[in-house]
């Protein structure tokens, strides 16, 4: 059924491959009752058509800055009646213009004229996403008030894996008609985001743990390390100091954060004891095995029975021993659980003696590239809706900031 938004935008493609996904993109909004202005860069032109976008918003498409334009002020003019401008796909090239202020062809004239918000959906090969200059410039953007969407992680087009793919077509519009309603999740994400976090030193846990049983087996879990990337994404782009503790995970290294590598629970144990003494901030997303081998095998175990009985002894808990000691960080934690999320959280948030919990439903969260979180703290809980793993954690590192200074202020 058509809902009537009554929104205008302005949906602006630049030069990348993931301009394809812009025509579903603008069909979707239509459907919601969202009006669609398209400005195309000339690169975009190489990679979709002017006469598609025209086709499917029934407007003709802004492309030369020198054209016939209705007023030939069109940079002017379209601007004042968008309710917000979208750059998808916005190419690294394009997010350095506007963290510069250029202005050099019609669509970044039109983003530097503008009089309503902008947000930024990323598109770009990995290496390029992971590029200390386009991180700089992300960084600049946040802090201009300009909204980030995405980017996620997943296959390229390149044939390469990482960082950088634009957001699914039904994912931005959901962000964007989420953004147009002034959601909770919206209004968090188009705060101007300063360097908040300049100076202020985060220890973040990511990704599973490998407990050996033997040479060549183990026991570990689903988890990606995805979240906990994302978060150290999140805090890098407020200005953090980021030390990473990782366990085996096939992302790409954070750029701009210090990684250590870890395997087992116990070294990931050594290594948040080694590096907590420095950190203002500890959050621990790492999906910690919570018991190992009592005497893992040096060889490979054979088979010469036919029942096995493996004894496990339990691992220390990361989170608790860090919120325990005498001058503990600001700490963090998360819970999977696969039931009755509200309670078990709650009583998990007291057990660890933590001011905030992130919660997630275990089955939809772990491996998946989308998650849902329900926050809580003393203040009660609060919903950050499904989307993309970088948007929550964005608006999960908001709401760190401001506790944390409230914290700091007392
Ligand atoms: N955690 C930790 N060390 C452990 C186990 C968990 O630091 N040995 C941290 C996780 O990183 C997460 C939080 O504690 O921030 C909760 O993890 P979770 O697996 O949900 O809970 P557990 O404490 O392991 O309890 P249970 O498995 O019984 O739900």
């Amino acid at each position: 059924m058509k809902q009537e938004l009554k929104k205008h935008i302005v949906l602006g493609l630049t030069g990348g491959i993931a301009a394809y996904k812009a025509a579903e993109l603008a069909r979707l909004l239509m459907k919601q009752g969202v009006e669609v202005q398209v400005a195309m860069t000339e690169a975009a032109c190489h990679f979709i058509t002017p006469a598609t976008m025209q086709a499917l918003t029934g407007r003709p498409v802004l492309v030369n800055q020198w054209g016939a334009a209705e007023s030939g002020m069109a940079h002017i003019d379209t601007s004042r009646t968008a309710d917000a401008i979208v750059i998808a796909p916005a190419t690294a090239d394009f997010i350095a213009k506007l963290a510069h202020g250029l202005a050099d062809d019609l669509l970044s004239t039109l983003c530097l004229a503008r009089d309503c918000p902008l947000l930024v959906a990323s598109a770009m090969n990995r290496q390029m996403w992971a590029n200390a200059a386009t991180q700089r410039n992300i960084a600049q953007l946040g802090r201009d008030g300009v909204t980030l969407l995405g980017p996620c992680s997943g296959a390229q087009a390149c044939g390469e894996e990482g960082m950088g793919r634009m957001l699914e077509a039904e994912e931005l519009a959901r962000d964007i008609v989420a953004f147009l309603q002034n959601t909770p999740l919206s209004l968090a994400l188009s705060r101007k985001r300063e360097r908040e976090l300049e100076g202020v030193r985060v220890l973040i846990t990511a990704g599973p743990t490998y407990e050996a049983i033997d040479a060549v087996r183990g026991i570990t879990n689903r988890s990606s390390g995805k979240m906990g990337y994302a978060v150290a994404q999140a805090a890098l782009e407020l200005g953090a100091q980021v030390t990473l503790v990782s366990g085996p995970t096939a992302l790409p290294k954070t750029q701009g954060a210090r990684v250590v590598d870890v395997t087992s629970a116990a070294e990931m144990f050594d290594a948040v004891k080694q590096h907590v003494a420095d950190a203002d901030i500890f959050i621990g997303v790492a999906a910690v095995a919570d018991y190992r081998a009592a005497q893992p095998s040096e060889q490979k175990i054979k088979k010469s029975a036919d029942t096995l009985t493996l004894e496990l002894l339990p691992n220390p808990d990361i989170l608790a021993y860090v919120a325990n000691l005498p001058k503990p960080p600001f700490c963090v934690g998360f819970a999977a659980e696969s039931e009755n999320l509200r309670e078990q959280a709650k009583a998990k948030r007291k057990a660890k003696k933590i001011p905030l919990l992130a919660a997630n439903l275990a089955q939809q969260a772990i491996g998946a590239d989308e998650n849902e979180l329900i926050l809580f703290d003393d203040a009660g809980e609060h919903v950050l809706p499904r989307t993309d793993k970088l948007t929550l954690a964005r608006a999960l590192v908001q709401h760190i900031v401001i506790l944390y200074q409230q914290g700091k202020q007392r």
